[in-house]
């Protein structure tokens, strides 16, 4: 491998050579399971090179383990620390205080957080605190608005101010990172990890029926919402706008798998429960819903994921929030802000669902979030970190 970049200076002065670097995984919610299954798989094939780990702090469960299942990931430590409601600071000490363990006994060379959740936050303070680089996979997102989405801005900033190694997946996510005056040596463009799960996803034969049997001459709108900024209010008013799309369209099929929090769970079932061809079900495994992604008319969403996975399946995404972190298929034109409004998402929906022209140009527009190849991008500048730890 050519050129090594030098480490010295985000090493610790007493760390040793290493032959084989002891990489340390660390993801807890669905969203980073997707998104770092690809790592993991891409870290074992290399084995070395790769002294490869996995920890899951298990912020979420159930949905954790639906995508373990998926890519038969098994982590070597499971911190199991997901409670009912949990509030963000049982969270956040649950993870630091589990990491502290964790990466004490088991000492990597370096550690791999995703994206802006909790588990990506507390990981990376735990690291830092122990003197272990941080490679951040999905660096460099912003809104330069530190309240939308809360708390994931802040957690985004603080890891990418932790991190030593950044892996941006568009150069928009790039250049945040350079004017925050990150190493542009240290700065690795490799795509969305999200479009190998995908693509690797929708490659494997069906692993189950969907829940729901949907009326194939029914066009079908899938939707999914979570996000902090939408509880109460805002996510009453997108209730009643789905509500409101159903009895409109009479073609029209609404899925929406319901995300277990339950500031989502209570009011989503009190607004829409028991509604004619609005179908309320339990979060999806991730093969179905892929399934049911590429099945879809349109999408609308609040996720981050969805967004970027939207544009590959060349399928119009609205987005349930005021701002995005992923700007990039909104200036493409398949994604467009409706934020919580009631009128604007009726609006924006019937237009897609009654102007052909208005639909195709938004379905046909190009995708800015990868080629499924972000996983061994990541682990080739991995190789290069370690080339450059043997020579430190
Ligand atoms: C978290 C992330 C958010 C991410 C989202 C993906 C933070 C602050 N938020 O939000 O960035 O977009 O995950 O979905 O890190 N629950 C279950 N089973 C599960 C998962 C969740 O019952 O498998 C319920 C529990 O009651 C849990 C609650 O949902 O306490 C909230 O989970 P939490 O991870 O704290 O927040 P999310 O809203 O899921
Ligand atoms: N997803 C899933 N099942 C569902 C809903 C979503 O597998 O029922 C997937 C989706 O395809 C995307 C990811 O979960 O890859 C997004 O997770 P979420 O919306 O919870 O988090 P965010 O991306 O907003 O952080």
């Amino acid at each position: 491998m050519s050129n090594p970049v030098s480490f010295q200076n985000i090493l610790a002065p007493d760390r040793l050579p290493v032959s084989r670097l002891k990489v340390l995984t660390v993801f807890g919610t669905r969203p980073e399971a997707i998104k770092m299954a690809p790592v993991v798989q891409a870290l074992a094939q290399a084995p070395d090179w790769f002294d490869a780990m996995v920890c899951v702090t298990a912020q979420h469960r159930q949905m954790l383990d639906q995508v373990l299942r998926l890519f038969n990931i098994t982590p070597d430590v499971d911190l199991d620390l997901m409670q009912p409601n949990q509030d963000l600071f049982q969270i956040t000490t649950a993870v630091l205080n589990g990491m502290k363990q964790v990466l004490s006994t088991h000492q990597p060379d370096v550690v791999l957080v995703h994206g802006d959740t909790t588990t990506t936050l507390a990981t990376s303070l735990a690291a830092f605190y122990l003197r272990i680089p941080v490679g951040h996979v999905e660096a460099g997102l912003r809104t330069y608005n530190r309240f939308n989405p809360f708390p994931e801005e802040i957690n985004r900033v603080v890891t990418d101010n932790v991190a030593s190694l950044f892996f941006a997946p568009t150069p928009e996510s790039r250049d945040n990172l350079l004017k925050m005056a990150a190493d542009p040596a240290r700065v690795y463009l490799t795509g969305n990890t999200v479009i190998d799960a995908l693509f690797y996803t929708l490659a494997q034969p069906s692993t189950a029926p969907l829940p729901v049997a949907l009326n194939p001459e029914r066009r079908l709108v899938l939707v999914t919402v979570h996000r902090r900024e939408n509880f109460g209010r805002p996510l009453e008013s997108i209730c009643r706008a789905l509500r409101q799309i159903v009895q409109q369209h009479p073609d029209v099929e609404m899925v929406l798998p319901v995300h277990p929090n339950p500031n989502v769970f209570k009011t989503v079932h009190a607004e829409l429960g028991g509604l004619e061809r609005l179908h309320l079900i339990e979060p999806l495994e991730y093969e179905p819903f892929c399934r049911l992604m590429a099945q879809a008319t349109l999408i609308l969403t609040d996720s981050g994921g969805i967004q970027e996975e939207g544009p590959s399946l060349e399928k119009p995404v609205l987005v349930l929030r005021h701002e995005t972190e992923r700007p990039e298929a909104v200036t493409m034109g398949t994604v467009r802000l409706v934020g919580s409004n009631e009128q604007t998402i009726l609006e924006e929906v019937s237009r897609l669902l009654t102007d052909a022209n208005a639909y195709t140009t938004m379905a046909h527009a190009a995708n800015p979030y990868g080629d499924g190849q972000a996983a061994g991008r990541i682990v080739n500048a991995l190789k290069q970190f370690s080339v450059a730890l043997q020579s430190a």
